[in-house]
């Protein structure tokens, strides 16, 4: 069916697998020998569908002459068009394939009556078409998508999500193979009730009121004018777009919050990349109240392109294939935004381990916060640091106490202030680390915790230990509010 290879561009080979296995409900077992031909070709026109799209996503200075090779494609496919021309196909969203079969023909600059005549239909069945008073049948879709003029794409085929449920899709969420947040919450609760220890930041978002608590804080007017109104994107996206070329571009947010921050940066890809309805969203957090949160605004931002969910760590991402394995015809760019960087336990690790997974020419995209002193200048950095005088924000400080209220038993009140971490770590950065002193009902003794890490860089220095990693700083765009710069956004490719 073309619904469904419309979805399958075989550009994701391992899930699309999977989701197969789990999405597809079973073919009518009473198969004729009629059927199973009728089967054989259409699994034919498919693979020809697959071919076509997948050769039109190539760059074309790949292929001797890539037109005329995308025609042979066509041209095939219409020697192995059905005879049946009974099935009616869909769920295919009819309103956006007519806007764009009009735009097509007449950019093509093509008339109803000779696209008809090409295709064995009548210029009232195009019209018809043209303004979604009709659906295609498959035979006429494999027609029309035949027609070279036309340069129709199996992805101008698009399915509408509403219209196709309970249908045989993509699906547009997955579950990392070790996602799990019960024991994830086991394990908060677990570490707040001893009697001092640290928690690595993954754990403070992954309650639903923690979730709540953050986007309560990220969408503070005093967070955006800090943190994210100034970031460079536009300028940023620019420079993507360059190294991307004409390949399409594979977005994965890691760590996306609420995703405001990740729709307003693909927006700017969009405005940019030589294929933008080409984009790819994957969004991937381990809060399932925030990737719920981001993917509805990411539907609501960018209409135009497909938007993934993943609910898992991106410390897993190694073991998610959707995310890591090769892409054809495609560039993939890692974004971790909202300067989630300057909160990992151990960032080089991350780049050395973890992104390991990634191909060489794949693109990281991240924030971070520059230092204000000399790491081994201790004083001074108590005297310069925005959070040298230990407070924090209200909301940070209402987010970062809310699991500790929650679930450390006995708990009476709880003090939380930013303390400069020992020295170390990479070459020019220093770190805060938010500690929470847990007063205790019943003279029981207060509690000691750590819930929390920033951190801020020498950039330079910070691109020279990830050079040692393998993963070359390409662009740097330094920024901040009132044009101080206080932070830099980092575009990184992997050799
Ligand atoms: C500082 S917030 C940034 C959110 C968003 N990118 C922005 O720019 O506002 C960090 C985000 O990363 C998510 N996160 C933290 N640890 C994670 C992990 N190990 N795997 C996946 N997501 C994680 C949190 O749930 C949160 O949404």
């Amino acid at each position: 069916m073309y619904e469904q290879t419309a979805v399958k561009s075989g550009e994701h080979d391992s899930f699309e697998t999977d989701a197969e296995h789990v999405m597809q409900p079973e073919l009518p077992t009473q198969d004729s020998a009629l059927e199973d031909s009728v089967g054989q070709l259409s699994r034919v026109q498919n693979k020809l569908v697959d071919t076509l799209h997948a050769l039109q996503l190539l760059p074309p200075h790949l292929v001797k002459d890539h037109s005329r090779a995308v025609r042979a494609v066509q041209e095939a496919l219409t020697l192995v068009g059905d005879t049946d021309d009974s099935e009616a196909i869909g769920p295919i969203d009819w309103v956006k394939f007519g806007e764009r079969l009009l735009q097509r023909r007449t950019a093509a600059a093509l008339t109803q009556e000779w696209l008809a005549d090409r295709v064995g239909v009548t210029a009232t069945t195009i019209r018809q078409l043209e303004h979604h008073n009709r659906k295609a049948r498959r035979s006429l879709m494999l027609k029309l998508l035949a027609v070279p003029e036309l340069n129709l794409r199996v992805s101008d085929i698009e399915l509408s999500a509403e219209m196709s449920a309970g249908y045989r899709l993509t699906p547009t969420s997955w579950l990392g193979p070790t996602y799990d947040p019960v024991s994830m919450v086991t394990q908060l609760a677990e570490t707040l009730n001893g009697q001092s220890g640290q928690l690595e930041q993954t754990l403070a978002y992954i309650d639903p009121q923690s979730a709540k608590d953050w986007l309560t804080t990220c969408s503070a007017p005093e967070y955006s004018s800090t943190y994210r109104d100034s970031v460079p994107f536009a300028a940023m996206a620019r420079k993507i777009a360059n190294h991307v070329g004409e390949q399409a571009l594979t977005v994965s947010a890691l760590g996306c919050g609420d995703g405001r921050v990740e729709a307003v940066l693909t927006k700017h890809l969009q405005q940019n990349l030589r294929m933008p309805k080409q984009t790819e969203l994957f969004l991937l957090d381990v809060s399932h109240s925030l990737l719920n949160a981001a993917y509805r605004h990411c539907c609501e931002a960018l209409p135009e392109i497909r938007t993934y969910t993943i609910h898992g760590s991106f410390l897993d991402l190694p073991k998610m294939p959707m995310l890591v394995n090769p892409l054809r015809g495609r560039s993939r760019l890692f974004a971790m935004l909202g300067l989630t960087l300057v909160n990992l336990n151990d960032e080089l690790r991350f780049f050395r381990d973890t992104l390991s997974c990634c191909a060489p020419g794949e693109l990281f995209l991240c924030d971070l916060l520059i230092a204000c002193a000399p790491a081994n200048d201790r004083q001074k950095i108590l005297k310069l640091d925005p959070v040298g005088d230990g407070k924090l924000r209200p909301s940070h400080e209402a987010f970062l106490s809310g699991p500790i209220r929650r679930y450390c038993q006995g708990v009476e009140d709880v003090d939380l202030r930013w303390e400069l971490a020992p020295s170390g770590g990479v070459p020019g950065s220093y770190g805060f680390d938010a500690i929470a002193r847990v007063k205790m009902r019943d003279g029981r003794p207060d509690r000691r915790f750590l819930m929390f890490r920033i951190r801020r860089y020498d950039p330079k220095l910070l691109s020279e230990s990830l050079a040692d990693l393998g993963w070359k700083t390409i662009e740097r765009i330094d920024y901040g509010p009132d044009g101080k710069k206080s932070m830099a956004l980092m575009l990184l490719q992997k050799q």
